[in-house]
């Protein structure tokens, strides 16, 4: 599926995504609303819902809301889910995506480091339950993914730190080029590239992997500590 880097892309999501449909727009109290309204504004039908942030909000519960809201809404087969946010939301509204009529049509606009560089791509959508991380979900691959390096300019530092040292961790098992890159200092100066490097190592292990049987662990490395 495609996935697009270009700054100023959330305000064209139309362009690259089939928004001519019942959209469910799906963000986080954490993400700036601006951003949800963006993609929404070019929806012909959005129905926009805002959850709490954070991983709290991965739940049965938001599960079972999202699935009610759409079909409150009237929303069919045809129509389609937007993920506006970071790994929680993509999680939850493509495991939304994923289960609704059996699958309706997703699409993935991450807004954070980590999620750009991970989460993302690679299908794996998911809910926690009971203390445990990620146990109830599915691989389901968005229809295309939609990059705007322009969203992280009101990331929180802490935020950016995390998904660099995400792509420290993707660099030091597989690109010797990205780590010379990243310890040249000023990652943010040269985010799309490094950005772009990244997901090149996270597509190369999910095509060769994409349901975890072996290769694709090595990209959990880190993610328990
Ligand atoms: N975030 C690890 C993976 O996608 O496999």
């Amino acid at each position: 599926y495609p996935i697009i880097i270009q700054r100023g892309a959330l305000h064209r999501a139309n362009t690259h995504f089939d928004l001519q449909r019942k959209v469910l727009v799906v963000t986080d109290s954490g993400v700036p609303a601006a951003y949800a309204k963006a993609v929404a504004d070019r929806c012909s039908e959005p129905v926009v819902v805002t959850l709490p942030q954070g991983e709290g909000s991965k739940t049965i519960r938001n599960f079972e809301a999202l699935c009610r809201t759409m079909l409150e809404n009237g929303f069919t087969r045809a129509d389609c889910v937007v993920a506006v946010g970071g790994g929680m939301v993509g999680d939850l509204a493509g495991f939304a995506a994923a289960s609704f009529m059996r699958g309706i049509d997703f699409y993935n606009i991450p807004t954070t480091v980590l999620s750009q560089v991970d989460s993302s791509i690679g299908g794996k959508v998911a809910i926690d339950m009971d203390g445990i991380k990620n146990c109830v979900g599915a691989f389901y691959q968005p229809k295309a993914v939609l990059i705007d390096p322009d969203v992280l300019k009101t990331l929180p530092a802490r935020q950016m730190a995390n998904g660099l040292a995400e792509v420290a961790k993707m660099a030091v098992t597989f690109d010797e080029d990205l780590l010379a890159l990243l310890e040249a200092g000023h990652p943010m100066d040269r985010i799309e590239e490094i950005i772009l490097a990244a997901l090149k190592i996270k597509a190369a292990v999910v095509a060769a992997d994409e349901k975890e049987s072996g290769l694709r662990r090595v990209l959990n490395f880190g993610h328990t500590i």
